[in-house]
């Protein structure tokens, strides 16, 4: 129904199917390949876990890393403008290619990350 929660209304294996592909993305994007490293399983995992709490499911992050301090973690990363976009690229490639999400939760859910992925941004655009 409506008044779940976004974590609900799109389900844990949704999620993780999705934070799957998300990588394999990220993983082949030339702006992002300098700047993650080149196992992503980890990143993935955590990812995940961010996600269910960011969500509103289980602060599954908090549990096992404790306090996530999002902005602060990204700060040893050059994140740009265009980096910004080119994970919110392969964020709605992964979305497009996971039809089991709803397309109204696939648009809260794209709108939520745009506002987060704009607040990562730490570093102007190289001249
Ligand atoms: C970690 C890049 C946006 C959540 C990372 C890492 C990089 C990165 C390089 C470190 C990977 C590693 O060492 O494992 C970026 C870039 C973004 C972005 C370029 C573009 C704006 C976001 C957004 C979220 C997010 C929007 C949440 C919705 C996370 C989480 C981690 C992470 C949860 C793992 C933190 C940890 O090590 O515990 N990101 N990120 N990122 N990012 Fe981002």
């Amino acid at each position: 129904s409506p008044e779940d929660t976004l974590y609900k209304r799109i389900g844990p294996e949704v999620l993780h199917d999705l934070v799957t592909r998300f990588y394999g993305h990220v993983a082949q994007h030339p702006d992002l390949i300098p700047i993650f490293p080149a196992d992503l399983s980890l990143t993935a995992r955590k990812q995940e876990a961010f996600l269910s709490g960011f969500l509103g499911g289980p602060p599954l992050y908090h549990q096992e890393f404790g306090h996530p301090r999002l902005r602060a973690r990204h700060l040893p990363f050059e994140i740009t403008p265009t980096r910004a976009r080119a994970w919110l690229a392969c964020m709605n490639t992964a979305i497009h290619e996971t039809p089991d999400l709803a397309p109204d939760a696939a648009a809260e859910l794209f709108a939520a990350l745009s506002r987060t992925a704009a607040a990562m941004v730490n570093t102007p655009e190289p001249a």
